[in-house]
């Protein structure tokens, strides 16, 4: 029986490596995409050349906390269990504090921070009942280090780290476990966004002097949820190259 994991943000590029990776390693993956984004979905799916026994697509918004218990708990009827998940969906609202707005608050906590519950709580209970489970939240540098402009995107990178341990803890004794990965800059869509000459001084500051490759932080994602790394929970480890050593 193939494992499944559920991988949302799948298309991102943190996202879109983790699925590769996982399905290459005879995971069936759940890829979730946002609201009205299936053609999008779909040219990726046909574009990595998936099968449809390899990679479920699933319209999923995160941040709406009724259609996430109500989509996933047909998605576990359906699919028999969910093994893995991994949160991963995530987004940027930068601004330095004194000129944040509320919403740019507001949408980085809830697609941020709020979809972990959202996407966790409905299928952690089966996860304890098998025995079985293996919960994986993307944090970031950022989160551990907090960073000028992102006191939105830190606070909610900080927040999945608290709620790891505590959650770490209570399926400790089901054979569930759930840590943390922190990346740090990733060569991706999203640090792509940013102001280059900002970028370049950050990546000055990183002791190996490069972004981080996506597939080095699938690489850690494929072995937290390895059969190897099954004593380790509440963990977060760092893929930062040196940036923050905590
Ligand atoms: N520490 C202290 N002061 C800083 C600073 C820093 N790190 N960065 C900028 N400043 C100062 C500037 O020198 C400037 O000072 P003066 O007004 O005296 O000239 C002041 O703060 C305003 O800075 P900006 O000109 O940069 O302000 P802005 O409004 O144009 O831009 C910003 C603000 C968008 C937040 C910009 O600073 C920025 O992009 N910062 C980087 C944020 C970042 O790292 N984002 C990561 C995105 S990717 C990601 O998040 C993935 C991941 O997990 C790593």
């Amino acid at each position: 029986m193939k494992r499944i994991a559920l991988i949302t943000g799948s298309k991102g590029g943190i996202g879109s490596a983790i699925s590769s990776q996982l399905v290459a390693e005879g995971f069936r993956v759940v890829a979730t995409y946002y609201t009205g984004a299936y053609q999008c979905a779909i040219d990726w799916f046909n574009e990595k050349g998936f099968t449809e026994d390899q990679v479920r697509l699933l319209e999923l918004d995160v941040t709406d906390t009724a259609q996430c218990a109500e989509r996933l708990a047909l998605l576990l009827e359906e699919e028999g269990s969910v093994d893995v998940v991994i949160n991963n969906a995530g987004i940027t609202r930068d601004g330095v504090f004194k000129k944040m707005t509320a919403q740019h608050w507001k949408d980085v906590i809830d697609t941020n921070l709020n979809s972990v519950f959202n996407v966790t709580q409905p299928l952690f209970g089966a996860m304890c009942d098998k025995g079985y489970g293996r919960v994986v939240n993307i944090s970031s540098v950022n989160g551990l280090k907090g960073q000028f402009g992102q006191t939105n995107y830190s606070a909610a990178k900080a927040g999945m780290i608290g709620f790891s341990k505590a959650l770490a803890a209570e399926g400790a004794r089901s054979g569930v476990t759930v840590n943390v990965i922190a990346p740090g800059y990733t060569a991706t869509p999203m640090v792509a966004e940013m102001k280059p000459e900002v970028l370049e001084s950050i990546v000055g500051q990183v002791p190996m002097k490069r972004l981080a490759k996506p597939e080095e932080i699938a690489q850690t994602v494929s072995f937290l949820v390895s059969d190897g790394a099954a004593y380790i929970t509440g963990a977060t480890l760092s893929v930062n190259g040196g940036l923050y050593m905590s």
